[in-house]
């Protein structure tokens, strides 16, 4: 068992737009998160993970960048991210940066120059190629809906953007990028910054001679086949040569489209690429002909079996990180849990219960420690995400989705329902400004908020604090090994961890009906860690309440 610090860190994320607003412009900033970093200490958390905070057109909030090294003229200055760095040091919080370097904006000084001519020094930093009988170079679409191809009158070529036209693509097989970026991260690093979430990682390599790819089945443009792509273990190795191993760095790869064997490449433990990777078979689970636009749940059978492969598989090969929701996802309670006045907060501790006894590094997202729900926006001007609006566009205009169930996918699906004010008070703007926010508050603030949750002792933040607590506690929850329990049961996930000779036994009811569990033997006598209700005696058949979970430990 090798011990590392980011084994045993709870990291939190914070989307900066969205988490607070220091001088009233409705606009989150640097200053604003220096302001809470006391509560983030209290609820526990070791490391924050921050979303780009670098000078941005924020064609997609900040992943599209147009300055690696200054920051956003709304979020602040490099005084105050400098003092924000010190204080959450002093604090014995680390911060790891975003680095979204599969493209830049098309404002950042290397693509002004690129598109300028043919023979412009920066050419090659992009991937640019002649239309194919009049038409795109190729069939492959954009993430964010439409073609992955713009033409650009200037030199009569296409550049490819994998997501918004704002966004081309960097061409890593050009060296002279590669070290661009290699020196921008170093960069950084002296800084004194303690690692990097990297965004899309996974799709930094474009398969040779760039192909047509398969066209789903009522889709409209082809698979791009850019995940996982031929040298990205190679440039990640390089990377970790020029830069990473050069410093103690927790690194975490966006890999959209990773299998547990390449992930087994990618955060492998001898360390020559990176920390751990995010992946995406739980959330894309039950994705449906347009992805992640439809209303379908994820069956618990699916999550139980897509979470244990991961558990059981990376065992001792690689690292898991643990998520249920970010900045793209809906909020997971709403998603996962069951986000009713009835049943909010006990599956809200049951969903955290679930994850954060695993194998792996938890990651918090901004407000799902206090149970935060999606926004449920009705209205397509009430969005704000590019890619929301663009695939709701996209697929009602072609006539393949009805607009009143598109507008249900988005209510359900948009990116848009984690990105409302994180909600501090009660008030009207939630205490997230005093000026009109960038994007609707969530109305009900004035029931969910972290103000009334740090006075009440049974909250969702305080079971989320003690959570937090038991695994800096014990060895096990953080080590012990994994093994699945009554697998082949609908209505309860039930585990187990082995450390030695210590057990932890993990139960929680997924349904709102009650339902039946037999506590092994093993555990008649030992201590409930923690549980989200009350019960007092774990004994024989028990009968579990809607979305009970407890955690037993001897
Ligand atoms: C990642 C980010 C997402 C962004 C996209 C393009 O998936 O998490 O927010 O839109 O990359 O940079
Ligand atoms: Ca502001």
């Amino acid at each position: 068992m090798d011990k590392k610090w980011w084994k045993e860190a709870v990291v939190y994320q914070i989307y900066p737009r969205s988490f607070m607003d220091s001088n009233g412009d409705g606009i989150g900033d640097l200053n604003g998160i220096t302001s809470r970093l006391d509560y983030l200490k209290d609820l526990g958390v070791d490391v924050i993970w921050l979303s780009p905070v670098y000078q941005s057109p924020n064609d997609d909030n900040g992943y599209d960048i147009s300055d690696y090294r200054a920051i956003m003229q709304e979020f602040g200055t490099m005084e105050d991210f400098d003092r924000m760095l010190s204080e959450m040091h002093k604090r014995g919080i680390r911060l790891v940066m975003d680095l979204v370097v599969n493209h830049t904006s098309d404002e950042h000084k290397w693509f002004v120059e690129s598109r300028k001519s043919k023979d412009n020094p920066y050419r090659d930093y992009y991937i640019w190629r002649d239309a194919k009988e009049g038409k795109e170079p190729n069939n492959w679409g954009s993430c964010f809906s439409g073609s992955a191809w713009k033409y650009d009158p200037q030199t009569e070529m296409y550049y490819l953007h994998l997501f918004s036209t704002k966004q081309p693509d960097l061409n890593w097989e050009n060296p002279a990028v590669r070290k661009e970026v290699f020196d921008m991260m170093n960069w950084w690093c002296e800084k004194g910054i303690d690692g990097f979430r990297m965004d899309v990682i996974s799709m930094i390599s474009k398969p040779e001679g760039l192909p047509d790819g398969k066209i789903p089945e009522g889709g409209l443009y082809g698979d791009s086949g850019c995940v996982n792509g031929p040298h990205v273990h190679e440039y990640l190795q390089e990377m970790n040569r020029e830069v990473l191993s050069k410093y103690d760095l927790m690194t975490v790869g966006e890999c959209a489209g990773v299998t547990i064997e390449e992930a087994e490449k990618y955060a492998s433990a001898d360390g020559k690429e990176l920390s751990m990777v995010f992946q995406f078979e739980l959330v894309d689970l039950a994705s449906g002909t347009y992805g992640k636009w439809t209303d379908k749940r994820v069956p618990l059978k699916d999550f139980k079996r897509v979470m244990t492969a991961w558990q059981t598989e990376l065992e001792g090969k690689a690292w898991n990180s643990l998520f249920l929701g970010n900045h793209d996802q809906p909020r997971c309670l709403s998603r996962f849990g069951d986000d009713s006045p009835e049943y909010r907060v006990v599956s809200a501790k049951m969903l955290a219960t679930c994850l954060h006894m695993m194998q792996g590094t938890p990651y918090v997202y901004q407000g799902e420690e206090l149970g935060m729900t999606n926004a449920y926006f009705h209205k397509l001007e009430d969005y704000k995400d590019i890619e929301s609006i663009q695939y709701y566009t996209e697929l009602t205009d072609a006539g393949l989705m009805e607009p009143d169930y598109m507008m249900k996918c988005l209510m359900l699906r948009s990116r848009d329902n984690a990105r409302t004010p994180m909600q501090w008070d009660g008030s009207e703007k939630a205490g997230f400004t005093d000026g009109e926010p960038w994007i609707k508050i969530n109305p009900n603030c004035k029931e969910i908020n972290a103000a009334s949750q740090l006075d009440d002792p049974d909250s969702i933040f305080h079971y989320y604090q003690k959570l937090i607590a038991l695994r800096k506690e014990k060895d096990i929850i953080v080590y012990g090994e994994f093994e699945p329990l009554c697998r082949e049961d609908n209505q309860i996930f039930a585990y187990m961890r082995k450390l030695d000779e210590e057990r932890l036994l993990t139960v929680c009811n997924f349904s709102e009906q009650s339902a039946e569990f037999e506590v092994p033997v093993e555990f008649e006598g030992s201590r409930c860690l923690i549980t989200n209700l009350d019960r007092k005696v774990f004994k024989g058949k028990i009968v579990l309440k809607p979305y009970e979970a407890f955690v037993l430990y001897k």
